[in-house]
């Protein structure tokens, strides 16, 4: 069976309230679109195709893919209209999956059970039992229980309204007969549109059985239209997220304040604190502990790493066994070889410190090159910018760096060698030695206080 997928992504999105289309809202950092389109290329289909209306330009810039094919649906004139667009598109896909870009939870094994159920029939949808089903079309069913039409709610009787099974608006038809039925749709009805749910009288009146599956969660068909269902769903994407980390073997304080915008992984007997984001691609190792309030992100976290409340670490590797903040910063470009120790308030940004160096308190250390065994005192800067460029900082093995000092970068502080605190190093300090920079100490004898002279 070869499928096509069709993502109907046309419509407004007006209770938004926004100037972006509403598929490029996003749940979980990735826009609504996006999650379908993820989940279609699971299905591995031959085609995927998008019919996008309002703010199209946008959403395609947006959304990458050679394997997508746009087709634009200028005016919305329905559902089925939408289907309309795309049968040029369809050849050579026996099978055709309707999905819509505004529901993003759809679990890809519903699918394929969905694409099952209805491998031997032309027509399948996959509906929901709901107790307000207000708003939705309504699946009627015959005396022996087989679906016989879609009635929408706008058109539905007195009777058809109390039914509380909905369509979900996931179909599926055999390709081959999609031009058929479509052709024969009207917009006779009470908005006027073109409904593709139509097409179900339609089979079944060509003796067509109609296939139907329901979801293994409600969430997977929720659809989004205002910014209050997108936070529902991000809630209930998030909660999915934290029930398999923790049925992967890590500890969460709180599975309802855990956050994952992208990818985790981690080995066994982590810990998560509190307000935690993970953004990116963040591996963990094992035994990792990380504290209240940290932003994760594009991070690669060695074993027995723990990382205090408030830190940020972005595109950083952190080696095993070192130790993070509290309200410590980790910017682009920093790799801690191992047991290395930074403190509060400390910035790290391109620079590669080695094994069981510190650099306790307050400082900031970019563009450098920091060996093991290293102690940088609190308050020490690496001066890597001229105003023009960056120049990088190279401190040898077991150096010691005073207090406030500021390394004024291109410079080298070599093995072993002592920086006395309060230094401004311009020029190469030599292994093993003492260097310093720094005005005598000196005493007035005899000084004494101004007074305040009386008015
Ligand atoms: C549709 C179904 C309804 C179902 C409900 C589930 C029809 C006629 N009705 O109703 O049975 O219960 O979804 O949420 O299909 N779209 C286009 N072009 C259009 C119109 C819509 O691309 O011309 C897209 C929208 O962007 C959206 C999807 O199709 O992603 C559904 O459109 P919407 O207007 O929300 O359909 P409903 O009236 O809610
Ligand atoms: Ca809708």
């Amino acid at each position: 069976m070869t499928l096509a997928v069709v993502i109907l992504a046309a419509g407004k999105g007006t209770r938004m309230k926004s100037a972006f289309p509403k598929v490029l809202h996003t749940l979980a950092a990735k826009p609504l679109l996006q999650h379908v389109l993820d989940t279609a290329r699971r299905l591995d289909p031959a085609r995927i195709i998008v019919v996008y209306g309002h703010g199209g330009e946008l959403v395609r810039a947006r959304i990458a893919g050679d394997d997508i094919t746009w087709v634009e649906q200028a005016e919305q004139l329905g559902t089925g209209h939408a289907v309309q667009q795309v049968l040029g598109e369809l050849d050579g896909a026996d099978r055709t999956l309707v999905l819509y870009g505004d529901v993003p939870l759809t679990d890809e094994r519903t699918l394929r059970r969905f694409l099952d159920a209805a491998a031997d029939t032309s027509i399948g949808l996959i509906s929901q039992m709901l107790d307000d089903a207000s708003g939705y079309g309504r699946i009627v069913r015959d005396a022996e229980g087989r679906v016989s039409a879609i009635v929408e709610h706008k058109d539905a009787s007195p009777a058809q309204l109390e039914i509380r099974e909905i369509n979900t608006g996931i179909m599926t038809f055999d390709s081959r007969r999609l031009a058929g039925w479509l052709a024969g749709l009207g917009n006779d009805n009470a908005q006027g549109e073109y409904y593709l749910t139509d097409l179900v009288e339609a089979a079944v009146a060509d003796g067509e059985r109609v296939a139907t599956t329901q979801p293994a969660h409600l969430a997977e068909v929720a659809g989004v239209n205002d910014r209050v269902q997108l936070a529902e769903l991000e809630r209930i994407y998030q909660g999915w997220r934290a029930e398999a980390m923790m049925r992967a073997g890590v500890a969460l304080a709180d599975p309802a304040r855990f956050d994952v915008r992208g990818d985790l992984d981690a080995g066994q007997d982590c810990f998560v604190d509190i307000n935690v984001v993970f953004a990116g691609r963040v591996r963990l190792g094992d035994n990792v502990r990380i504290g209240p309030n940290c932003v994760i992100k594009d991070a690669e976290i060695g074993n027995d790493v723990e990382i205090l409340a408030n830190s940020h670490i972005d595109s950083a590797s952190i080696g095993p066994g070192s130790r993070i903040g509290p309200y410590a910063r980790l910017r682009p470009g920093t790799e801690l070889i191992e047991n290395a120790h930074v403190g509060n308030f400390v910035e790290l940004k391109n620079a590669q410190v080695g094994a069981g160096s510190k650099i306790n308190h307050l400082s900031y250390v970019g563009d450098a090159l920091v060996g093991s065994g290293v102690n940088i005192g609190a308050g020490t800067i690496t001066c890597n910018y001229d105003g023009a460029n960056k120049h990088c900082t190279v401190i040898g093995d077991n150096a010691f760096i005073g207090s406030d000092t500021q390394l004024i970068a291109p410079v080298e502080v070599g093995t072993g060698a002592t920086i006395g605190a309060g230094s401004t190093i311009t020029k190469d300090a030599p292994d093993g030695e003492l260097t310093l920079s720094r005005a005598k100490q000196i005493t007035i004898g005899g000084w004494t206080r101004p007074v305040k002279v009386p008015k």
